[in-house]
């Protein structure tokens, strides 16, 4: 559920029109819900209810710092895979101990930055990540808790470019070699075992990867601890799927998902983290468009918006679908017009969706693409000089711009001509 709905025949972010924000802040634009993220972060609350737990938003799928700070003020911790993450989530306000920090390389520089700033955990990758996690803390006095992320083999099923788990991927170490690697974690000096990590990818719509490789951090959490480490904080990463089209996709809720994670490893007496991007943010935000152009092409019609690939990249990257709704309530039985919607970027691969049915669009008209609160903004470039689009967040019945459109000039000046030129 979330808290984009028709009222008065306009599409409405809870009780602000989308159209008055369009007026105000042009478009292209990011919206997001308040009370979207703050149900999202909600329902993962009472699914972890009874288990000692702290949820730690992955801020890879949006990182304003005002989203950061609503949840953070929920009771939020953060995941965040670059040093840029981290120094954004502390300038929101967050707690280093309430901040995991995960990723495949993070430098010596990176980890004396988080140490020094105050870190919850390191979720440590490889070997030479540990041993020189261990020689910067120890040159600064400190030891660092961590825990290994290991790499369970567990099939995620999902879309390959986003699936973590499996042993051909870069993430974790070998489940295989965990013990061992333990072992000369325990025996660093800069190092302290906390506990152990997972991650096995993203958009999962079904439950079963999950347990299985939940049941393999349960086996291997009483081998490490017969073996004499003291594992009491277990991250189970993040990856629940969200619906994007309002049809026929049922993924699992955060309940059923709570209730396995309860099943197959609350009886350990572990601290439970996880890492949700997508389910809190996902459909908590939409990108909402101008129509430049209707365009007849042989054979189809293009709608040619304003947004463009290098505002939202998912559908050209991972051929990944958004709901695309008109602002304007269409009447009941309007008849569909098929489109398809492509942006002004000089590619191709610069289209949103092909043959999709919507009503009849012209010139002008304003449309909104669902599901673009996660990994949208975020991924966003300025490719063909198109500045990075406004961001908006909204809040009962006010909204704010939480990330100004920036002018051309801002983004041309940034170039620097050599002396020789
Ligand atoms: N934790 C770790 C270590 C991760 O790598 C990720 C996502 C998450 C948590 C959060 O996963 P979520 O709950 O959001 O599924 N750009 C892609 C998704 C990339 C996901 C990367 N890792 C997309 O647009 O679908």
């Amino acid at each position: 559920m979330d808290h984009f709905h028709y009222k008065d025949g306009t599409l409405h972010a809870e009780e602000v029109a989308l159209s008055d924000i369009a007026a105000e802040v042009g478009t292209p634009f990011y919206c997001y819900s308040t009370a979207t993220l703050t149900r999202h972060f909600a329902l993962f609350q009472e699914a972890l209810e009874g288990l000692p737990h702290l949820i730690c938003f992955a801020m890879k799928s949006n990182s304003n710092q005002a989203v950061i700070r609503t949840l953070a003020a929920l009771g939020a911790g953060m995941d965040v895979v670059s040093i840029g993450e981290y120094l954004r989530a502390k300038a929101a306000g967050v707690p280093g101990e309430r901040i995991v920090f995960s990723g495949v390389g993070k430098t010596r520089e990176d980890m004396r930055a988080a140490l020094l700033g105050g870190i919850r955990q390191f979720n440590v990758e490889s070997e030479p990540e540990l041993r020189a996690l261990s020689a910067e803390a120890s040159a600064l006095g400190l030891r660092a808790p961590i825990t290994l992320r290991i790499n369970p083999d567990v099939d995620a099923r999902t879309h390959e470019k986003i699936a973590t788990g499996k042993k051909e991927n870069k993430f974790g170490i070998p489940i295989s070699r965990a013990r061992a690697v333990y072992a000369e974690a325990a025996a660093l000096p800069g190092i302290e075992v906390v506990g152990i990590d997972v991650h096995i990818g993203s958009q999962l719509t079904e439950l079963e990867p999950f347990e299985e490789a939940y049941q393999k951090v349960a086996d291997l959490t009483i081998a490490l601890r017969a073996d004499g480490h003291d594992i009491r904080r277990l991250d189970l990463g993040g990856g629940l799927g969200i619906p994007y089209t309002r049809s026929n996709e049922a993924p699992p809720l955060p309940l059923d998902y709570g209730a396995l994670i309860k099943r197959t490893l609350g009886h350990l007496g572990c601290e439970i983290e996880i890492e949700p991007g997508r389910l809190i943010s996902g459909n908590a935000g939409v990108l909402v468009s101008q129509v430049i152009w209707v365009k007849q092409g042989e054979g189809r019609d293009f709608l040619i918006v304003d947004a463009a690939m290098n505002d939202l990249v998912r559908p050209s990257m991972y051929g990944a679908h958004h709901d695309i709704v008109p602002l304007i309530e269409p009447a009941v039985g309007a008849a569909p017009h098929s489109f398809d919607v492509v942006g002004p970027v000089c590619e191709t691969g610069d289209t949103f969706a092909k043959d999709r049915a919507l009503t009849d669009l012209a010139e002008g008209d304003l449309v909104a693409f669902r599901s673009a609160g996660a990994y949208g903004a975020v991924m966003a470039s300025e490719y063909n000089t198109r500045p990075l689009i406004p961001e908006v967040l909204v809040h009962g019945a006010e909204f704010a711009v939480i990330r100004p459109r920036p002018s051309y000039d801002e983004m041309i000046n940034r170039d620097i001509i050599p002396n020789w030129l």
